[in-house]
């Protein structure tokens, strides 16, 4: 993929690290990271090795080749877990890659185990149960049969369970009814799994929030996510510097054209936004299908020319447009989109919050034309 000129999300990889010390700092579980979704768009491997560097024993990612890309990186000591699996996976590499996979169903601990035979050795599997987000996991009413499915594959040795997990539905409420329920739903399938013969190493269900808000629900591992990259999951409640986290994106474009136009110019597609002065007009090359999103027009904040101001117009696909007012302003200038915020630049929550979504998808959704740049950190110069 072509890479945009001047744009960079630059991440720190320090904060990456800090971050997970300050997660690892409120629990007596271990850590794993989860570094799915390009690390939320951080940057595979350097973020994960950032994550190890800050003490997470393990590493977690949606997609079988994400887990699969952090050990031909070289990644081989931490556990790695894969857990969206589909009937057509690459078992047996993932067998020997060593990596620990979940199952939701039958179907996948045998598909699990008959790999581990062909490749001649034990697979680590843990068994997810949905204790009540209504996504992943074995319904609690196919529980047995799940559980019942595992043991015979441990009677012949070639699968061993090593986890019993589920996830949250809504800790990002801390206290919602939802999840000292699920945390009881998961309880009990432990002690079914635990009573017909199991025995997890791990038991796990919290992500970031209920890390940073449900200490009671740590188990033996906890899975953050969003924290990791020095995000709030519960924004409500704390910000980063709250919860002693640092955002470890910031992103940045160039000014490519700095113009004055007449009080009375419509500005971008629609002509949303029209000037009510002579001004000065700048053109920034990030657009929709960069990440900036589309519903920032007239109210994603930015820091330009010494000032906070809002995209004026339209987001385009590949660029935007600001006013700049009279103040000096030259192509080439830095434009930046959101940062850690101590700088005067906004955050990635302000842009969730002026454009109705959650940081998640703020930083995940920053495209690939954008170079990312990792500095400060233990794999320093491995960009992707
Ligand atoms: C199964 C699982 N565990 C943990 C996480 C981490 O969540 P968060 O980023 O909210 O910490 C996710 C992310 O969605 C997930 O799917």
């Amino acid at each position: 993929m072509t890479q945009r000129p001047g744009a960079r999300a630059e991440i720190d990889l320090a904060a990456i690290s800090d971050n997970v010390r300050a997660l690892q700092a409120r629990t007596t579980a271990e850590v794993l990271a989860v570094v799915k979704a390009d690390a939320y768009g951080h940057g595979l491997v350097p973020c994960a090795r950032a994550a190890l560097d800050g003490g997470a024993t393990w590493l977690g990612t949606a997609l079988l080749d994400e887990a699969l890309a952090l050990r031909a990186a070289g990644i081989t000591g931490p556990r790695v877990l894969a857990w969206l699996l589909g009937p057509d996976e690459r078992w047996a590499d993932a067998v020997r890659a060593d990596i620990d996979l979940s199952a939701n169903a039958p179907w996948a601990v045998e598909a699990i185990a008959e790999a581990a035979r062909a490749v001649g050795t034990q697979a680590r599997v843990h068994l997810k149960v949905d204790s009540g987000l209504g996504r992943g996991g074995a319904a609690v009413a196919d529980w047995p049969d799940l559980v019942d499915a595992a043991r015979k594959a441990e009677a012949d040795g070639s699968v061993r369970v090593v986890g019993l997990w589920s996830h949250f539905a809504y800790a990002d409420a801390p206290g919602h009814a939802t999840v000292a329920a699920q945390a009881a739903t998961f309880r009990e399938a432990v002690g079914l799994a635990e009573a017909a013969g199991l025995r997890p190493d791990v038991r796990h269900l919290a992500n970031s929030a209920a890390t940073l808000t449900a200490p009671e629900h740590h188990f033996d591992l906890v899975r953050p996510g969003l924290a990791v990259y020095g995000l709030s999951p519960v924004p409500q409640v704390g910000d980063s510097r709250s919860f002693g986290l640092r955002p470890a994106m910031t992103l940045v474009g160039r000014l490519v054209l700095v113009k004055r136009l007449p009080a009375g110019s419509g500005l971008s597609y629609g002509h949303i936004y029209t000037t009510d002065r002579e001004t000065t007009v700048g053109l920034v090359p990030l657009g929709y299908a960069d990440g900036v999103p589309r519903s920032a027009g007239n109210v994603g904040p930015v820091l330009a020319a010494g000032r906070r101001r809002t995209v004026a117009g339209r987001v385009c696909m590949d660029q935007f447009v600001l006013d700049l007012g009279d103040d000096p302003a030259e192509v080439g200038d830095e434009v930046v989109l959101f940062g850690p915020g101590d700088a005067g630049e906004p955050t990635a929550q302000d842009w969730a919050d002026a454009t109705a979504t959650i940081s998640y998808e703020i930083v995940t959704r920053v495209g690939p034309r954008v170079p990312r740049v990792h500095v400060g950190g233990p794999s320093e110069g491995g960009d992707s």
